[in-house]
């Protein structure tokens, strides 16, 4: 993974932090001996965080037929890994979303990128569907600290790909000579999420070239494509590329991703809601 970080920081200033409170929680979930109690203690004192996890438990994303009405029986619930994918979820969408359409653009197509992603590793057998989520989410986020950083270049970028239909790396190559994964990739690293994460997300557009996680970078891949193939994103008329690397590394073909699509395409519709 050559990427030049002095580079990139010279062009576009620092990376931001990750809020405190996440930081505080993800690293208690990372922690084996960390008590429900300790959690509900810190979630509870933040009543925005803590109306989110409720909104989203009870939400189609999880499917449950009992409403959860406190913290600590959402704690119970979820477990410590599916609180943490959601805590990240969360928090991603904070991160993302300042309201204007662009941005709401990119967060439907993380989302939809996530969810199908989810599915389709549960499908495929590959890995932890939760952790796909998480990656998903995240995959583009470079994409989102760009626009932070060096707002007037990354749009004409995004109305590049727009009216264009060519490929972000390729634009970005161009203008920037760096790419969204590069920043990205940076940007989870900063954040500590840990090898799988950098490498996912480094790799999301060329998953046969990774060396590391190759099956759930393909996955990502996939759920990247079908998100932009249903519309959630900047391109008009998407067409799917079937990487032969990526079905060679999942050992699918065509037709079962189409098979797929059909399957899962509602069901993620439905879901988004969830965190809107
Ligand atoms: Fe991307
Ligand atoms: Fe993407």
């Amino acid at each position: 993974m050559a990427v030049d970080l002095e580079d990139i920081v010279k062009k576009i200033g620092s990376l931001p932090p990750l809020p405190n409170i996440a930081m505080k929680l993800i690293s208690l979930l990372n922690n084996p001996n960390t008590r429900v109690s300790d959690l509900t203690e810190i979630i509870s004192k933040d009543q925005a965080l803590t109306a989110d996890i409720l909104k989203i438990v009870n939400s189609p994303f999880y499917g449950l037929r009992r409403e959860i009405v406190s913290i600590r029986q959402a704690i119970n619930y979820l477990g410590f890994l599916n609180l943490k994918s959601l805590l990240l979820a969360i928090n991603t969408r904070k991160f993302i979303q300042s309201g204007d359409l662009k941005d709401l653009i990119l967060w439907k197509h993380s989302l939809s990128t996530g969810i199908f992603s989810k599915y389709m590793g549960e499908k495929l057998k590959v890995y932890n569907p939760d952790e796909l989520f998480v990656a998903g989410l995240l995959h583009d986020i470079g994409k989102t600290v760009l626009r932070r950083k060096i707002a007037h270049v990354y749009d004409q970028i995004l109305d590049e790909v727009y009216s264009t239909g060519k490929m972000f790396e390729e634009i970005e190559k161009d203008i920037l000579g760096f790419t969204h994964s590069d920043v990205g990739m940076l940007l989870v690293q900063e954040w500590n999420f840990g090898d799988r994460m950098k490498n996912i997300i480094f790799y999301h557009h060329h998953p046969d070239l990774a060396e590391n996680f190759p099956q759930e970078t393909a996955v990502i891949y996939l759920g990247d494509q079908l998100s932009n193939f249903n519309g959630f994103g900047f391109y008009r008329d998407f067409k799917v590329s079937y990487n032969e690397g990526v079905l060679n590394i999942l050992n699918v073909d065509e037709e079962k991703i189409v098979e797929l699509n059909e399957e899962f395409k509602t069901k993620v519709e439905n879901e988004i809601s969830a965190f809107m």
